[in-house]
């Protein structure tokens, strides 16, 4: 990253205009602070509740939390119809850009229909409530009405990122033993057609599945093979089911969705969210950290819905605060890097979210690009996946936000469900780099190993972020594996009961937060988790590799980049970069484009301690081109100059 410090006192205070009118404001923290359980019942008053709850929180069986106790309410009900019965059907729902310049706008009367009629199909199907469902389409209208169709039924979707590859889907679907799997014939990539439903066969062709049926979307007219009995088309059979379907109400803790991600473990972890602590958070905070007025606005995240940032605040958070929005099937550099921005006029955007490393490309390609356009419409600019460095902050509000707009870098995380840290604007100076303070009603600290609080200021602390109370959105658990739910999150700071985040923070010299990444063993790359244990499994599942180690050495676009050191096998031939371009392709295949290596390094030996371990924190080192850290734990510090001499 070119910036890694910042001056704290480089603050930026709301401006006036913008607090006259935001939605928050600072008594929302000492309301909070006085009463949590009432204020957070305050908050779950945004929804509709078939049946009212009994209880806030119920925490007696830590770490695993009941919210909302005795309520019951229907999640697609709470952001579909309610709205529809209130006189607000013609409104906008979805303004669709679809990569190949075609565009649907479907109001919230259309997508409750659409719902209805996916709903009443899957009810024909047979599949009913606690039933999984994955879903593996690219950004188009179907993925969220096959999302809302199942949080209709109580059916549990897991929606798989359609950038995944084959192996990746399948050990989705088997982990969370899905009986239907969602998807299109094709994704559009830059201008083509790409396959995508024929990754589902190969995905599914080998052994037993719990895969009944695959329904697929007519996306892009590429040849799609269906299999007799299997496959089904939507447009022949969800198209033509009734467009009514009434409600049922489900229990608050009714799980609504599973959301791999990675671990630092190979085998990705299915975060299981539930239903009415999640609607509740996502949509307090999508009110407050995006100041959204419903019927006004327009809101674009820029996620994937494979991320949970699209679950939470493309799908269920402004959905269910009765948002338009719009939602991008392609990138942001096809045909030209002008699309951003031509959407955000075209439509009038007011507020946009999206990721550092794209702020970072938008840099790299110039401002004459956004001022080539009419941007005035936008009014708010939010920030997530990763921490965004103080000079990326500078150049979006100065460029992109006309230097008046505030701006939101928001901390969560998959398992958090929902924004946990973040200013709150029109309320918080706000400093470049900074998630600021923990939004009302969430409670964070920053401690040392012990557990004992980092004194304030202190920049090169070993500070951790922890969750010192649960929160409504929080993961109930990781699907099927409760014991690894309790080992990965709870069992660092037993003692006190506080979630382990696995980042690394600090307390600037006046209180306010600041995240540093990682702690743990995975990468960030442009706001994508990858562990490096999958890409490690990856690459010794090639025959020529026999050990490898993997860091995430930081990169000026993408945050981190992936780097690999590799000890090939006596039979391997080393054939120098064809071999390189093979294990770098061998990782494409076996988990996804975003997860190939940036460098792949050959190297005779791994840096070990006596114990074996591999001592990353020095491969970090060399791939960052640094001088060594302390080698005095390594059987063999020699091994470090053959590497070198393999870098180059
Ligand atoms: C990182 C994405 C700094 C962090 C919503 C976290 C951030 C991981 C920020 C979760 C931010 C996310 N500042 N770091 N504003 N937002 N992160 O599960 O390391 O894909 O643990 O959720 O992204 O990534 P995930």
């Amino acid at each position: 990253m070119t910036e890694t410090t910042a001056d704290h006192r480089d603050s930026y205070p709301p401006i006036a205009e913008f607090a006259a009118q935001a939605n928050a404001d600072a008594t929302l923290y000492q309301r909070a602070a006085t009463d949590r359980d009432a204020f957070w019942a305050e908050q779950a008053g945004r929804l509709h509740w078939h049946r009212p709850f009994d209880q806030v929180l119920d925490w007696t069986a830590a770490p695993v939390a009941r919210w909302f106790v005795g309520g019951r309410l229907n999640v697609a009900y709470n952001c579909l119809d309610r709205h529809v019965l209130a006189g607000y059907g013609e409104q906008v729902a979805i303004h669709w850009e679809g990569e190949p310049g075609d565009s649907r706008t479907i109001t919230y009367t259309e997508l409750l229909a659409e719902v209805s009629r996916a709903a009443n199909y899957f009810t024909r199907l047979g599949l009913t409530a606690g039933d999984r469902v994955a879903i593996y389409l690219p950004m188009i209208p179907e993925a969220i009405v096959a999302m809302l169709a199942c949080a209709r039924l109580g059916l549990t979707h897991s929606v798989v990122f359609a950038g995944f590859s084959p192996i990746a889907l399948r050990q989705r679907v088997d982990d969370a033993q899905a009986r239907l799997v969602i998807t299109a014939d094709g994704q559009w990539r830059r201008g083509k057609p790409a396959p995508l439903k024929t990754a589902v066969d190969e995905a599914l062709s080998d052994g037993e599945t719990t895969v009944e049926h695959v329904l697929v979307v007519q996306r892009t007219g590429i040849d799609a093979p269906m299999t007799a009995g299997r496959d089904l088309w939507w447009h022949e059979t969800v198209a033509n089911a009734a467009p009514e379907h009434e409600a049922q109400p489900f229990d608050a803790e009714h799980p609504l969705f599973i959301l791999y991600t990675s671990g630092t473990t190979g085998k990705p972890k299915g975060i299981l969210h539930t239903s009415g602590g999640y609607l509740t958070q996502t949509s307090y905070t999508h009110h407050y950290v995006f100041d959204h007025k419903p019927g006004q606005d327009v809101f674009w995240c820029t996620a994937d819905i494979g991320w949970v940032t699209g679950h939470s605040y493309i799908v269920y958070g402004p959905l269910a605060n009765r948002a338009t929005q719009i939602v991008y099937e392609g990138t942001p550099n096809y045909p030209d890097e002008h699309r951003h921005f031509q959407i955000i006029e075209k439509y009038g955007v007011t507020i946009y979210y999206t990721a550092p490393t794209l702020i970072r490309t938008f840099m790299k390609w110039g401002s004459d690009i956004p001022a080539a356009h009419n941007l005035t419409s936008l009014r708010l600019l939010g920030s997530v996946g990763e921490p965004i460095n103080p000079e990326a902050w500078r150049w979006y509000r100065q460029v992109i936000g006309a230097n008046k707009t505030p701006i939101v870098d928001t901390w969560w995380q998959t398992e958090t469900g929902a924004i946990m840290i973040s200013p709150l604007p029109g309320v918080t100076a706000a400093k470049p780099g900074a998630a600021m303070t923990p939004l009302p009603g969430i409670s964070a600290a920053v401690v040392d190993e012990e557990g004992k609080p980092v004194s304030l200021g202190e920049t090169e602390a070993n500070g951790y972020l922890v969750l010192d109370q649960p929160w409504p959105s929080m993961l109930r658990g990781i699907w099927g594996d409760m014991d690894r739910y309790r080992s990965t999150y709870w069992e660092r700071y037993a003692a006190q009961g506080w979630y382990f985040a696995g980042d690394g923070a600090k307390l600037d010299k006046d209180g306010d937060l600041w995240v540093l990444g990682r702690v743990d063993d995975v990468m960030n790359v442009s706001g994508h988790r990858i562990s490096t244990a999958e890409v490690e499994s990856a690459l010794v599942g090639h025959h020529y590799v026999a050990e490898a180690a993997v860091v995430g050495a930081s990169d000026d676009t993408t945050g981190q980049g992936i780097v690999a050191f590799v000890i090939l096998t006596a039979e391997a031939e080393d054939t120098g970069k064809d071999l390189i371009a093979e294990l770098q392709s061998e990782v494409s295949r076996e988990i996804s484009p975003i997860a190939k290596p940036r460098e792949i390094h050959i190297v005779p030996e791994l840096p070990k301690t006596r114990s074996g371990k591999i001592m990353r924190r020095l491969l970090r080192d060399i791939a960052e081109g640094r001088e060594l850290g302390d080698t005095s734990t390594l059987v063999d510090p020699g091994v470090f100059e053959a590497i070198r001499a393999r870098k180059g």
